[in-house]
């Protein structure tokens, strides 16, 4: 099976959970990326279940309308049973390391408003330990260069993603060289930094069920 077919796999998966286990006119949360847009494309076919959607990012937005699916402001939102995305790494224990989109800031938002958070995932992405993918941290644009000196006094080598704005108006640095033996602490730790909007570690809050796409099926795991 190629990547692709792989993430089409998981992203039926999530649907089907989504038409077997969310009641019936849910709103429900939409992450960011291609395998997110496989969802998305899933999502469409069982449209007519849910009562809309919360986007992560201008470009899921785009994609959910395009399909005929409503999209809602967050502010009008109090709960969603549901947040469905990708990752770039996640461990057995659910811990993940997104934002290779750009997207991290408003996937950790939305996420933070749903019960339940459904990573979809094809099997290249299950890590022991994270950070070979380089994490991608969201910077106020004039606080660049402050930020670059903390994140090398913890170990990595920052890099700025030429040419990329997030949709919130900010740059992104893309950390090389870590490996992240405690994720929730360095979470934590990063959280401090005067200047960083948001880190791509999803730790402190992790997933609650991942769908693992592999050539063998399905796997459903829990942390
Ligand atoms: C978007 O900002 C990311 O957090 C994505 O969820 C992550 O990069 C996974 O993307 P793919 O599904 O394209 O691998």
């Amino acid at each position: 099976m190629t990547q692709d077919e792989l993430k089409q796999a998981v992203a039926k998966a999530a649907a089907d959970y989504v038409a077997a286990e969310v009641p019936a006119n849910s709103i429900l949360g939409v992450g960011t990326g291609s395998t997110a847009n496989f969802f998305i494309d899933e999502l469409a076919k069982i449209k007519s279940r849910i009562a809309a959607t919360v986007a992560s990012s201008e470009a899921s937005r785009k994609r959910l309308l395009d399909h005929g699916i409503k999209v809602v402001d967050l502010n009008d939102v109090e709960r969603m049973p549901v947040y469905v995305d990708g990752a770039d790494e996640i461990t057995p224990q659910l811990a993940m390391l997104k934002g290779g989109g750009g997207a991290l800031t408003r996937e950790k938002i939305v996420a933070a408003v749903a019960d339940t958070f459904i990573c979809v995932c094809d099997q290249s992405k299950l890590v022991e330990r994270m950070g070979k993918f380089p994490l991608p941290v969201e910077v106020i644009p004039m606080a660049r260069a402050q930020v670059a000196r903390e994140l090398a006094k913890l170990g990595g080598q920052p890099k700025l993603r030429e040419g990329f704005t997030t949709d919130n108006g900010n740059v992104i640095l893309d950390v090389h060289g870590l490996s992240i033996a405690d994720p929730a602490a360095f979470e934590t730790k990063l959280n401090q930094i005067v200047g960083i909007v948001t880190n791509g570690l999803f730790a402190c809050r992790p997933a609650d069920l991942l769908l693992l796409a592999t050539p063998e099926g399905v796997r459903a795991m829990r942390g």
